[in-house]
């Protein structure tokens, strides 16, 4: 029986395989590729159509001749399909990667160049006044535990001050969480704690930042807002170096023609604790910040020893600042995102 249907059975083969790498070249994507692999792989495909004969071939040379053209087809026909394979993925990438290209780039006139927020301009005016005066920057997370907030600024749970902050408590999703005791922190304060643990004295630090209270908007109120904060840890800090800087301050950022005062206050984490006001063209008079000696208990729970240093902190608010500085009637115009009032401050 070996020999009519030998010679025909590798003609078989080698149509077989020319017809597979055919199917493999015509492959224009992936998706087909994928198709003529399966085919290929299948049980009554051509080739595994002789395949299936090889047993009945009688002659050993002849089955060797057609295991032989057998092995060789099947050799090319994968080596084509990693060809295929490779070269089809780099050009669905490269097309890809030009399909969701997005062009960046604009031309823009000077007339509609964007310029950062009015409370932006002022919180890197503000930084670039005290990093002048010696201070460096440093940043705390806006959701902190109420022992930043409040417990380390001397306000333990009873204490009445805490009603002044109007909070925003975050009830995260787990079993172990104790109520009221994460939340949208309400002032820059709790940074003093954070910065006091991980920096040696001397410090001199300011810490811009957001912060957050349920207040109602008005003119001078919003419920999200932005507060620099202000510490200074050494030997030998009195209360004349804060009213020092404080003069220096309100000279560098609003003008030789603005006057400060500061009004005797209350703070539980500064003690004295005083309030910093300027005054405005109409000679009326507005509450810009308050500020304080750090109070021991504070220097104790950033772990600084209150028998060897001693400092003052302030905290004032940037949006308030802004207003102020611009002459803006009303806090919450700088919110209403109406580009015709912000292109004013460009
Ligand atoms: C405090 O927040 C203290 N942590 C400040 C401080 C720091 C005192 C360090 C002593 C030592 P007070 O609640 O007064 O204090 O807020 C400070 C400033 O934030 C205010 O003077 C005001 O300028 C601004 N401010 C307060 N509430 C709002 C609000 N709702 N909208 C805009 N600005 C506000």
């Amino acid at each position: 029986m070996a020999g009519p249907r030998t010679p025909s059975l590798v003609a078989d083969v080698h149509s077989a395989r020319d017809a597979a790498l055919k199917s493999i070249a015509d492959s224009s994507d992936t998706a087909g590729l994928r198709k003529v692999a399966a085919e290929l792989a299948n049980k009554k495909s051509p080739l595994n159509a002789v395949r299936a004969q090889l047993g009945k071939v009688a002659d050993a040379e002849e089955k060797k001749a057609v295991g032989r053209a057998l092995s060789e087809a099947s050799q090319a026909i994968e080596e084509a399909l990693a060809t295929a394979q490779a070269a089809l993925e780099a050009a669905e990438f490269a097309a890809q990667v030009a399909n969701e290209k997005m062009d960046l780039t604009e031309y823009l006139t000077e007339s509609r160049r964007g310029t950062a927020h009015i409370v932006t301009q002022a919180m890197e005016h503000l930084e670039d006044v005290f990093v002048g005066l010696g201070f460096q920057v440093a940043e705390g997370p806006e959701v902190e535990t109420d022992f930043y907030n409040f417990e380390a600024l001397n306000m333990p749970a009873s204490h009445p001050a805490r009603s002044e902050f109007d909070t925003m408590f975050i009830e995260p999703h787990s079993p172990n969480h104790q109520p009221n005791t994460v939340l949208l922190r309400t002032h820059t304060s709790p940074v003093q704690i954070r910065v006091m643990q991980s920096w040696k004295p001397p410090i001199y630090a300011i810490m811009p930042g957001r912060v957050f209270r349920r207040d109602t908007p008005d003119a001078t109120h919003m419920p999200v807002f932005h507060q620099i904060e202000g510490l200074v840890v050494d030997k030998g800090i009195t209360f004349a170096h804060l009213a020092g800087i404080i003069e220096a301050f309100t000279k560098a950022f609003f003008g030789s023609d603005f006057t400060s005062r500061l009004r005797p206050s209350f703070f539980p984490f500064t003690e004295p604790s005083a309030e910093f006001d300027i005054r405005r063209a109409n000679g009326s008079w507005i509450e810009l910040g308050g500020c304080g000696m750090v109070h021991p208990n504070v220097l104790r729970a950033g772990g600084i020893d209150p028998e060897e240093y001693t400092g003052f902190a302030f905290g004032f608010g940037i949006d308030r600042m802004a207003k102020e500085r611009h002459a803006v009637d009303d806090i919450r115009e700088m919110y209403t995102n109406d580009l015709r009032f912000l292109r004013q401050f460009t």
